[in-house]
């Protein structure tokens, strides 16, 4: 590889009072890969990428994202992420284009360019149709690749996406997937995505870490990890081989309900 690494995590913690969330981290996404970090819910994931995206500082260890110092040059390494949050953030009232140009603003797209930015994102999420209507008349899947449209209009290098797909049908699921695929390909951008949805994880990414209680378990492709284990295994098998538990627990359905409530709250 040549060039820093699009993402480095070196022994990376973070706790909250008791809790350690995230214990020890050592962690590298080469860039133009899609990445996938796994693991249940409480495992850490979304208090990884917040540190990754400056949103949280670095308690113990070292970020670079790029090369730049995650704790020491914040605002060089926004400019370099584009960061879909596992909590909504698009604005039922305004329209499609609207939300979008608020972040153009928000991530100083220079005003020239402004439009042309926000029509161009819109496309790459195959929005361009629907851009006139308030969000809100949208479905799931549509509210989510808004989303990705938000955090593409400033054309990031490293595009961090928290659980794109939860509480999403199969269909939607796989055409946010095929958006972040086509964009990717069209981009070479680097994209860091969790999930834990394993079947998505084995089809759309190239290297994977599976992360338990904080620290991670195992880290490659998918096909390398489950050679690693023998003839025929899934990355699920390998996720319980190295923690003990079970990856697709029934809280998934659970917190799929509470996520499409929460669309519903914020949106209705
Ligand atoms: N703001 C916070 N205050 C206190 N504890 C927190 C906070 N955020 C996270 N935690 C705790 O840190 C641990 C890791 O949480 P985190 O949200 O990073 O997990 P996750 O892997 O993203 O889970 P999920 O799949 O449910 O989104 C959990 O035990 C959680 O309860
Ligand atoms: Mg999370």
């Amino acid at each position: 590889m040549t060039g820093p690494a699009a993402v480095q995590c070196t022994g990376v913690s973070h706790s909250f009072g008791p809790t350690r969330a995230v214990d020890g981290v050592d962690l590298e996404i080469h860039p133009g890969d899609v990445f996938g970090l796994l693991g249940p819910n409480g495992a850490g994931k979304t208090t990884t990428l917040r540190m990754i995206t400056t949103l949280l500082p670095v308690a113990a260890g070292r970020i670079t994202v790029f090369g730049v110092d995650v704790a020491r040059r914040r605002m060089a390494v926004r400019r370099l992420i584009g960061y879909v949050p596992q909590q909504l953030s698009a604005d039922g009232a305004l329209t499609g284009r609207e939300n979008v140009a608020l972040f153009a603003r928000l991530f100083d797209v220079p005003r020239a360019r402004r439009a042309q930015q926000v029509r161009g994102a819109l496309e790459l999420v195959g929005l361009e149709r629907d851009a006139d209507r308030t969000a809100k008349t949208y479905s799931g899947g549509m509210i989510r690749r808004l989303e990705l449209a938000q955090a593409l209009v400033s054309s990031p290098r490293l595009l961090v996406l928290d659980e794109p797909t939860i509480g999403l049908d199969p269909v939607a699921r796989s055409s946010v997937w095929d958006r972040v695929t086509e964009i990717r390909a069209a981009t070479g951008m680097t994209v860091l995505v969790t999930t834990h949805y394993m079947d998505e994880a084995e089809q759309y990414c190239d290297r994977v870490a599976l992360m338990h209680a904080g620290r991670i378990r195992a880290l490659g492709t998918p096909a390398e990890l489950e050679a690693g284990l023998g003839p025929g295994s899934t990355l699920d098998d390998v996720f319980r081989a190295v923690t003990g538990d079970r990856l697709d627990s029934d809280e998934g359905g659970i917190r799929s309900v509470r996520a499409t409530r929460r669309t519903a709250r914020r949106l209705g």
